[in-house]
This record gives C-alpha cells, structure tokens and sequence, in this order.
C-alpha cells in the first residue's frame, strides 16, 4: 500500500530495524508518525515476548498507541536517561559531503516539540524513513510550534528574515490545529534551506516560538526502508 510520501512497506521495514537495537532494561523515546508507528508496534510484540522496556511517548497518538501494544510508559522526569530514542522525520539531508547532512525537518504531526526534548536527551537517537523524506538540501515548510497569542507577532518576524508562515489549519470547519501543549503552529517557507544550523538558531531566539522542527546534528543514524530492505545512514 501506498501512503503520502512512501510506501507503507519501506516504513515498516525501518520502524522494525530500528527497534531491533531496543535491549532490555532501555527507557526508549517513541517518536509520533506513521514511520515510528511501527516500531512501537514491534517493541510491543518484543513485550509480549518478555522484552523489558518503557516507553516515553511523544505525543498522544504515540501514547496510544504505546498503552494499545502494552508498552509500559514513564515520563522524562522520572527517568535518569534515555538509552534510545527512535522517531521518524518529514525531509533528511542526504548528502555525506555537506556539512549539515543528516539534519531534518520534523513536525508533520505537530509534536516536534516533545519530540525534540526527547530525542535530545536520548543517549542514541534513531531516525527512521523512506526513500521520499531524502533531499539534497532542506526545502520544506518548518513547523514552527508558538504560544497562541503571538502567532501574528512571531510571523511578522518570520517575514522579516524571508520566511513565509502560514497559520495551520485542522480543516476548513475545525479552525487551526492545537499541540498536545495547547499551542498553534506555523508552517514556515525558506525555499532552500542553506544554513539549517544558522536558521534553528534564529529561530529559536524569536519570543513566543516554544520550539521549531529543525533538528540539525541530533540524529545518530538513519534506517531508510526501502522496498527490498533498509538502508543504514550514519
Ligand atoms: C511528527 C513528525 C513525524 O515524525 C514526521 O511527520 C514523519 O511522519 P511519517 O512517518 O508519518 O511520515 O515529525 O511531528
């Protein structure tokens, strides 16, 4: 079956590679999307298989998820690491030559936030993907995660330095999409992104914006499914 941006085999062979590096006794990060879901769905038959692990969800769909499998979740607080953080990704720079390969683009589901924290504290942190998430260079919209009432302050200063954001909307009847943290989003245009580093920073400095989906040298590795087996990236 064919899902938007990749088959849903290519997904599912990287999301069962990646939770193959699961051990027991790991506090695992169970990243949020279509990709990650079936890691956590292999982690939870390694569960059933008396594989001992908790998980420490992402977002709500990636808690659901979990709790329907049988993964036992803990929080980040109540930890004193995270051996591995396994997450998906909407555009990877795919170029060993270029100084930010490996960087990307996250926040297609809106939960880059709590993806980022917990990815960032991870010990190891796996990305999984298929063929369409690989690019040359960052082009994607980045979802830029803010605080509700400075939505029209944080896009006039995205303007300001050529980004074009725009207000993301659940559908035409549901009005604007809400994060698990109660925020809004704004989908951020560069065109190429030449400097992700350069542009993460500026980004965060910007008062109101909680966090962005720029994730630039977080990644250890990356599994890409391909349809005749998985791609190991480092
Ligand atoms: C959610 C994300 C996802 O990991 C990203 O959108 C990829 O999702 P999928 O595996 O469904 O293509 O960043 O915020």
């Amino acid at each position: 079956m064919k899902t938007a941006g990749g088959s849903e085999a290519a997904k599912r062979r990287a999301g069962e590679r990646a939770a193959e590096e699961v051990e027991d006794g790991f506090v695992v990060g169970l990243g949020t999307g279509s990709t990650t879901a079936h890691a956590i769905r292999a982690l939870g038959r390694d569960v059933e298989d008396g594989l001992e692990v908790r998980g420490i969800p992402t977002s709500f769909q990636s808690r659901q998820l979990a709790l329907e499998v049988g993964i036992p979740l803990t929080t980040l607080d109540a930890v004193d690491g995270v051996d591995l953080a396994i997450d998906g990704a909407d555009q990877v720079v795919d170029d060993p030559d270029a100084e930010d390969d490996g960087a990307l683009i996250k926040g297609g589901g809106a939960a880059h936030a709590r993806e980022k924290l917990v990815d960032a504290a991870a010990d190891r942190f796996v990305v999984v993907a298929d063929p369409s998430k690989l690019a040359g260079t960052l082009e994607r919209p980045v979802p830029v995660e803010v605080v509700p009432d400075a939505h029209t302050v944080v896009a006039d200063r995205i303007r300001a330095f050529g980004g074009e954001p725009t207000l993301r909307e659940a559908g035409e009847k549901d009005g604007p999409v809400v994060t698990d943290n109660g925020n809004l989003v704004l989908d951020c245009a560069f065109g190429s992104i030449a400097d992700p580093d350069g542009l993460s920073g500026s980004l965060s400095q910007i008062p109101g914006v909680l966090e962005h989906g720029l994730f630039v040298g977080l990644a250890d590795v990356t599994y890409v499914g391909r349809e005749d087996g998985v791609e190991r990236r480092v």
